[in-house]
């Protein structure tokens, strides 16, 4: 293998830089020259791409964000971008490609494997943590602390003036954030899209909180069912009108900042025998850690989302918060 080429697509996370960078000096370490494409896959569709070499992945792993920029494609989700993309890719004499995004941009992979014969890994980076085949995606870990952070302090205003807070984490389709967020943070209920939610059941525990506890948190993720946290915090409100309700959308600073020291090192890891795999002739394979454990799971697979979440600690929640 002489050429690969590289990409960060969907939603950034922090750790994508750490990734490159060990993909990049990796690679290098081997012989094998770095493509980068900018934009994820829109770049390879416009030839959008730069030589990435030692120097040029120098002071980047403790950077939020991605030098490669990203997106979401649409142009990629068309028959004739895709056919573009792989021409582009053979015509730049590709031999391998390393793919940095979430599930969306695995689906992508898939396609562009049956365009073009090359082999294709991709490392997990999202912060929402709902791929199949690792335990942690590049970018969940920085985030959850991010969360934290967050929440500690509305903590205290909550405390001082005996507020409900609802507070609104990032997934669409995942509670993995809002969950392991609410067993740091102590918080008093969680709502998750895995789980269908009871609203009175809810309402009626809210109510019966203990009046001792005078503030109270709600952790809601934003793709669960009631639409979002205003939404819930107004259903609150008509519920149990003693209780003074604020809202709190945390948002994109969940994506951005410095990455942890584990992102960090797991980002290193991931990119680091992302090449090795393709060297070794992994193809159509996410590299996760599982258990320390380097793992290698068919993109079909790692695009399932997570279903279901881990009963022992939901329940965990209900006694710790009580
Ligand atoms: O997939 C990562 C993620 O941050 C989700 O948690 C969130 O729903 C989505 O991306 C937001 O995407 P965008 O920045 O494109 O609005």
């Amino acid at each position: 293998m002489k050429k690969i080429g590289i990409i960060t697509s969907g939603g950034d996370s922090p750790g994508m830089n750490a990734c490159i960078r060990a993909v990049v000096r990796t690679a290098v370490h081997q012989n094998i020259e770095v493509l980068g494409f900018y934009k994820g896959y829109e770049g390879i569709i416009d030839n959008n791409s730069v030589k990435l070499d030692t120097t040029s992945v120098s002071g980047i792993i403790q950077r939020g964000g991605t030098i490669l920029k990203t997106a979401r494609s649409q142009r990629f989700m068309t028959e004739e971008g895709i056919n573009k993309a792989a021409n582009n890719l053979k015509q730049n004499g590709i031999e391998g490609m390393v793919i940095i995004g979430g599930d969306g941009s695995f689906k992508g992979a898939i396609e562009l494997s049956k365009r073009i014969n090359i082999p294709i890994v991709g490392c997990a980076g999202t912060i929402d943590n709902d791929l199949i085949g690792t335990d942690f995606t590049i970018g969940y870990d920085t985030a959850i602390n991010t969360v934290v952070e967050a929440v500690d302090k509305i903590r205290d205003t909550a405390e001082s003036h005996d507020r409900i807070f609802v507070i609104e984490v990032m997934g669409r389709d995942a509670g993995l954030i809002a969950l392991r967020s609410a067993i740091a943070c102590g918080a008093e209920a969680l709502l998750v899209p895995e789980m269908k939610n009871d609203i009175n059941t809810l309402m009626t525990k809210i109510k019966n909180w203990r009046s001792s506890k005078s503030s109270k948190i709600v952790i809601v993720a934003e793709g669960e069912e009631f639409g979002g946290a205003y939404k819930v915090g107004d259903l609150i409100r008509k519920t149990c009108p003693e209780f003074d309700v604020r809202v709190t959308v945390l948002g994109h600073i969940q994506r951005g900042g410095n990455p942890t020291c584990m992102e960090r090192v797991n980002a290193s890891l991931v990119g680091y025998n992302a090449v090795l795999a393709l060297m070794n002739g992994h193809k159509n394979e996410m590299i996760g850690i599982v258990n320390k454990k380097i793992t290698y799971t068919p993109f079909e697979k790692a695009v399932k989302h997570i279903e279901k979440l881990d009963d022992g600690l939901l329940n965990m929640i209900e006694i710790l918060s009580s």
